[in-house]
């Protein structure tokens, strides 16, 4: 670490791409101190000549020189960096994971940095840097992250304070990830074999007003909410989709899967064990309309839980690895 009778603390960011660099720019334009690395330094020192920016010798150089470090590699190279960096961290530096990774790789980021003694943080950048340059939000979570938190803070940065545990923000970002990229795949799903049948600017321009009524929070509430009681109808519809889906030549297993979760909540809606004889859900794929109950949300994911879930090892102490 720098020492810590100088002036100002000093940052120091391995990987420097559209966030490393984006971030390196803010933190000196709010006059902290910068050192970056990547793994062609002498390319990079040509590159930031004459900038206020230093290019560390190596990542142990890197860690030793500053105060405070941030990760903005890639997915696959964030534990390979942490380890070539980690020999450098003093007791209780803070080294700050940015990449867009899940909780398993958030953990073994973790040990290395803890094996080493520094103090393991992780945020994630919720937005695109490409579009909004360092002005993206940042949930930052882990032990003793005060510091961090208000360095970032004082340097321009847009922060949340999540908590804890490392593993949160990463579990954000993967959970919204799944949502937002499963949306691409149904919008692939929608839009080609909707072509086939001339009517694909029809179907865009039709969705583009689905959340203006209602949030898109409320909207998926309401949806889980009554889709048990309407469930054996819209097998129904679903059954007229899949067959235009089929004529088109095309196949949409996010439609299959989207007929099973019908199926599944018309036969075992939230409350009710599957094969219940005397609830009005019980009804067969006559596609009439269904009666059953509308429920709470959290009810419905509930009763999905068992539907969806796969069988798990647990851990010798009885616990999934996932119970934290
Ligand atoms: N850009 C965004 O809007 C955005 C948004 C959300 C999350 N993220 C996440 O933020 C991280 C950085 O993204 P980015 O867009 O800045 O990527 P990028 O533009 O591709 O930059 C990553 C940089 O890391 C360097 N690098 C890779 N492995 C390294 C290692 N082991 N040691 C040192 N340097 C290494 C690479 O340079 P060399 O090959 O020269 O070493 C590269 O310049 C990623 O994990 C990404 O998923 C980015």
């Amino acid at each position: 670490m720098t020492d810590p009778t100088a002036n100002g603390p000093t940052v120091g960011i391995v990987g420097y791409g559209e966030v490393g660099s984006a971030f390196a720019e803010r933190f000196r334009d709010a006059g902290v101190d910068v050192v970056v690395l990547n793994r062609s330094p002498d390319a990079l020192r040509d590159r930031l000549a004459g900038t206020s920016i230093a290019v560390a010798d190596g990542p142990i150089a890197l860690a030793s020189e500053t105060d405070l470090v941030l990760s903005c590699v890639w997915p696959a190279t964030a534990v390979e960096a942490a380890e070539r960096v980690a020999p450098g961290l003093a007791d209780g530096q803070p080294f700050l994971d940015l990449n867009s990774v899940g909780p398993t790789t958030v953990e073994r980021v973790v040990d290395v940095v803890v094996d080493a003694g520094g103090a393991p943080l992780k945020a994630t950048i919720m937005g695109s840097v490409g579009a909004r340059g360092a002005d993206v939000r940042i949930p930052v979570a882990g032990p003793g992250r005060q510091g961090t938190i208000a360095l970032l803070r004082e340097s321009g940065f847009t922060v949340d304070d999540a908590g804890e545990d490392p593993v949160t923000p990463a579990a954000i970002k993967t959970f919204r990830s799944l949502f937002t990229k499963g949306l691409r795949q149904l919008a692939a799903e929608t839009l080609v074999p909707a072509a086939a049948y001339g009517v694909r600017e029809d179907v865009l321009d039709d969705l583009s007003g689905l959340f203006d009524d209602r949030p898109v929070d409320e909207w998926l509430r309401d949806g889980l909410e009554n889709t048990p009681r309407h469930a054996a109808r819209r097998l129904g519809e679903l059954a007229e989709v899949s067959e235009a889906v089929d004529a088109a030549g095309y196949r949409a297993p996010t439609l299959d899967a989207t007929i099973d979760l019908h199926r599944h909540l018309r036969d075992a809606p939230p409350g009710r064990s599957p094969g219940d004889p005397d609830e009005p859900g019980d009804s067969s794929d006559s596609g009439a309309p269904d009666e059953a109950r509308e429920a709470d949300y959290v009810a419905v994911l509930e009763a999905l839980d068992p539907h969806l879930a796969v069988e798990r090892e647990s851990t010798v102490d009885g616990e999934h690895p996932v119970d934290r």
